[in-house]
């Protein structure tokens, strides 16, 4: 087939008999043949990973019934949050099984999708609600959409959920992070293990992805960034502490709205650095937009002050007291920021890979950082440090006050109270 025709092509169009025709591409073939317990598609970001969760759990159900099991089946369809459950992961699979011998009915206050003919029960979860993966023993398996978002202990409990039965589990997922994901299945997988089984391709192996868009985001993203969420690869991205930050970075833009939030490391011979931005709701969720980024060294703090944008609620570095201090006296609401290291580089990451997370490319000294900020490399495994190399740090560091400080909604009340009193 000519690669025109083949764009042309639509996915689960009906053929002359009415049924639909899902022409899958080498990838999506060779992991859909997969019969290990634990299977996963890994891929760039529009390569067609979704579309083969329904696939996955009707030839299960189909499985299912040829071996003469007709009631009491038990599933579960998880994705990382509920956004994407609602929005990417149900719909594909409302639409997939509609008009097949499985279309059931869909109780979106339960989270469930009933099969026909009494057959048992699909739970519709996100990952993010902690105690909604636990309980119950899984014969029907388990399809995990966007498995790379999901926190080890997710994937803990579906491993439990699966056990006894030992029930089939199936992720479709782009990599985000070098996590689990890498180190408790793929590899396992690489090494030979049995039970595990991964296909891995590229977005434009998916014959309806635009090349166009694939060549700019080659043209345009760092090379690790660009391969992970493009080719579905996770080399490259083993020392980079946040890998999809990079693609967090916008056209200035302006938020109507919100409250504007900052965080502040200082600085005399290394850069002091400021960034700040718009903390805002949208589709009932949290979002940040950083529009503002000061990065300068060998200058006074009252010039800072004067230069910072005001009726902002800042977080800073806990460990200059003085300054904090200083600041409070030129007018500025300021706090002491949280500098735990790990939590707070699991606060940029999920901001980020959540898609909560824009910063306009203005701020270009933290795209260079984040660019650049990386885990030590080559060490011995055992003795892998979880404390990023020093140097290119000032915005990450900010960054991370900031992430860290907004993870919880912070309360209207305080929001409210910020006034900036300039005396300098
Ligand atoms: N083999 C194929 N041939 C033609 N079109 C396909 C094929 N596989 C998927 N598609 C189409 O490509 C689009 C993207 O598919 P899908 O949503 O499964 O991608 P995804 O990898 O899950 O994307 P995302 O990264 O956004 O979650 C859908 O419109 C789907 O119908
Ligand atoms: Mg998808």
């Amino acid at each position: 087939m000519k690669a025109t025709e083949n764009n042309t092509y639509a996915w689960g169009k009906k053929d002359k008999q009415g049924r639909r025709e899902y022409r899958l591409h080498p990838g999506q073939s060779k992991v859909l043949r997969s019969r290990r317990r634990f299977t996963a598609a890994i891929a760039g970001t529009g390569g067609g990973k979704t579309v083969l969760g329904p696939l996955w759990l009707l030839r299960r159900l189909k499985e299912l019934e040829d071996e003469g099991v007709v009631r009491g089946m038990i599933g579960m369809v998880i994705a990382p949050t509920y956004k994407i459950l609602s929005r990417a992961t149900v719909p594909t699979l409302i639409d997939t099984f509609r008009g097949t011998l499985y279309e059931g009915r869909f109780l979106e206050a339960k989270g469930q999708y009933i099969l026909p003919r009494n057959l048992g029960i699909l739970y519709l979860l996100s990952s993010d609600n902690p105690n909604g993966l636990e309980g119950g023993q899984l014969n029907i398996g388990a399809w995990l959409d966007e498995a790379g978002q999901m926190k080890y202990s997710a994937w803990l409990a579906l491993c439990r959920r699966t056990g006894v039965n030992q029930a089939p589990v199936f992720i479709t997922t782009t990599p985000y992070l070098s996590n689990w994901l890498k180190t408790e299945f793929l590899d396992y997988f690489i090494k030979g293990d049995p039970d595990y089984f991964c296909v891995v391709w590229a977005s434009n192996a998916n014959p309806a992805y635009p090349q166009a868009e694939y060549d700019r985001a080659k043209r345009t993203l760092p090379k690790a960034t660009f391969e992970m969420m493009y080719g579905g690869l996770f080399t490259g991205m083993e020392g980079l502490v946040f890998p999809t930050l990079p693609l967090c970075f916008v056209k200035p833009r302006k938020i109507y709205g919100g409250k504007r939030v900052g965080a502040l490391d200082f600085g005399w011979r290394a850069p002091f650095c400021a960034l700040s931005g718009i903390l805002y709701i949208k589709d009932g969720e949290q979002k940040l937009h950083i529009d503002y980024e000061r990065y300068l060294p060998q200058t006074k703090l009252v010039d800072h002050s004067n230069a910072l944008p005001e009726s902002c609620l800042w977080f800073a570095d806990p460990a200059e007291p003085d300054s904090i201090s200083d600041l409070r006296d030129f007018g500025h609401s300021v706090v002491k920021a949280n500098n735990s290291i790990m939590a707070g580089i699991e606060a940029v990451n999920s901001l980020a890979i959540s898609g909560c997370l824009s910063i306009s490319d203005t701020c270009e000294n933290t795209y260079a950082e984040s660019v650049a900020y990386q885990f030590p490399q080559n060490l011995d495994k055992k003795e892998k440090s979880e404390i990023p190399v020093g140097g290119m740090d000032h915005a990450m560091d900010t960054l991370r006050y900031l992430c860290m400080a907004i993870k919880k909604t912070i309360p209207r009340t305080v929001l409210r109270s910020v006034t900036t009193r300039r005396t300098a």
